[in-house]
């Protein structure tokens, strides 16, 4: 298998903080990744990285066979890497329908982008409903679903998620969950990154740890979910 996405001893620091201390892992097509640990562990930062909306202070990112090293933010979108990001920042005062087409943004074909905002519709019925009210009367979990649409709306091989499931009811939370396995069965490459641990590691293929900036354990998700320690630290099981 080749990995869609390859990153390689990656450090990135805050001027002299060293919030990312050299990770390694890689993405296959198709599959769920998954990076867990708590707060403070690197988790955002990668992802911002990997975005280019950090510049890392060395290490490699390879994404579809091209090393992203200079590219800059826009253009890694157009190559196909989109982000969700942490706290979701949906735009509260345009409407649901031009959030979405925010997503498209680098895009010109009206009619494929017409079409994938009636895909998003179709995941998301709620947001069809809603298309022209103001993104900032949407819940917590529907606010969620619009920042995952619009992510999709570029079109990308590889989707990352930071944190959807923060705030969420539990309901609520399933149902985002059972959104990412869904796009996974259409054949999406899912990033994902969590602090809720259980839900997350059930639906990756991979896994791995963080832990201050490391990663300090990797394997199956169902490894990991099985894993004494992984229950320990990130179950509040004792
Ligand atoms: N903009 C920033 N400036 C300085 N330090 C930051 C900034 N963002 C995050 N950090 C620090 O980097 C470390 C990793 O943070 P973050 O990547 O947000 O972790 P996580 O997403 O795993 O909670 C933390 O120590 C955090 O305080
Ligand atoms: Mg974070």
């Amino acid at each position: 298998m080749t990995a869609l996405l390859k990153v390689e001893d990656l450090k990135v620091a805050y001027g002299k903080i060293e919030a990312v201390k050299g990770i390694s892992f890689e993405v296959n097509e198709g599959e769920i990744v998954c990076l867990v640990g708590t707060n403070g562990a690197g988790k955002t930062t990668t992802l911002r990285t990997l975005s280019g909306l950090i510049k890392p202070k060395s290490g490699s990112i390879t994404f579809d066979g091209q090393p992203l090293a200079a590219v800059p933010a826009h253009k890694i979108v157009s190559l196909g890497l989109a982000h969700s990001p942490e706290g979701r920042h949906i735009f509260p005062r345009l409407t649901i329908a031009e959030n979405l087409q925010l997503g498209a943004f680098l895009r010109t074909d009206k009619e494929g982008i017409e079409a994938d905002v009636q895909r998003a519709y179709e995941m998301f019925p709620i947001l069809g409903e809603r298309r022209k009210q103001a993104a900032g009367t949407l819940s917590g979990g529907e606010q969620q679903m619009l920042a995952m649409g619009r992510a999709l709306m570029s079109r990308p091989k590889l989707l990352m998620l930071d944190e959807p499931s923060m705030g969420l009811s539990p309901l609520m939370m399933q149902k985002i969950m059972a959104t990412i396995k869904e796009l996974k069965s259409t054949g999406m490459t899912i990033l994902l990154v969590e602090q809720n641990a259980q839900a997350a590691l059930s639906l990756s293929d991979s896994a791995h740890v963080m832990e201050i900036g490391k990663i300090v354990l990797s394997g199956t998700g169902r490894d990991l979910l099985h894993n004494e320690d992984v229950r320990k630290a990130y179950l509040g099981e004792d």
